[in-house]
């Protein structure tokens, strides 16, 4: 799978040690509230399990299964998710957790899901990386692991086409 690569972008170790600050960060912010982890799925499940585990809050999990449609590298724009999935969680907290801010689509859709349906005390959002550029969708992410470039990024959760998410680093797919 490595040499599929063009380059390793962020390696094992850099991830786990900005995740002990993030997680850090969370918990100071989270203390003594009551708090749930919604997590979108595939990509934020290998984030998810190293975040939480630095986490020593009493706090709740759940996940919600989403796919947003990639013409090659791009966003189309259409996110899927069953709606009717969401928990009820109107009296907690919500932490959504993605692996990547790119377009804004999807965590655009998914805040204003949970808002509308779910009405819990507050919402915020979580990213492992996000893409410096302009977005379709003004929505900004509350806590980020990583800026990067406007690259296609795989591995740690992230996909092309479903494959290289067990990657244990974040590198730039070559280019076909
Ligand atoms: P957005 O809707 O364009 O913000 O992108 C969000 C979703 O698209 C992420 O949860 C990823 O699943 C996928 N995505 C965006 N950029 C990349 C990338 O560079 N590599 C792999 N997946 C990506
Ligand atoms: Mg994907």
């Amino acid at each position: 799978m490595h040499s599929d690569l063009e380059r390793v972008l962020l390696r094992e170790e850099e991830i786990a040690r900005r995740l002990d600050t993030l997680a850090a960060e969370i918990t100071a912010d989270y203390e003594g509230k009551d708090l749930t982890v919604l997590a979108i799925l595939n990509g934020s499940l290998i984030f998810m399990a190293d975040l939480l585990r630095r986490i020593p809050l009493p706090l709740q999990i759940d996940c919600l299964r989403v796919r947003s449609y990639y013409d090659k590298m791009e966003s189309s724009g259409q996110v899927d998710f069953d709606r009717a999935a969401l928990p009820n969680l109107a009296d907690r907290h919500v932490l959504l957790l993605d692996d990547i801010l790119d377009s804004g689509h999807t965590l655009a859709a998914i805040v204003e899901a949970v808002r509308q349906d779910v009405r819990p005390l507050s919402v915020k959002s979580c990213v492992l990386l996000r893409k410096v550029k302009k977005r379709a969708r003004p929505i900004e992410a509350d806590y980020v692991g990583f800026d990067i470039g406007d690259e296609f990024v795989v591995g740690y959760g992230l996909d092309y086409q479903e494959r290289y998410r067990n990657l244990p680093l974040i590198g730039v797919l070559r280019q076909p």
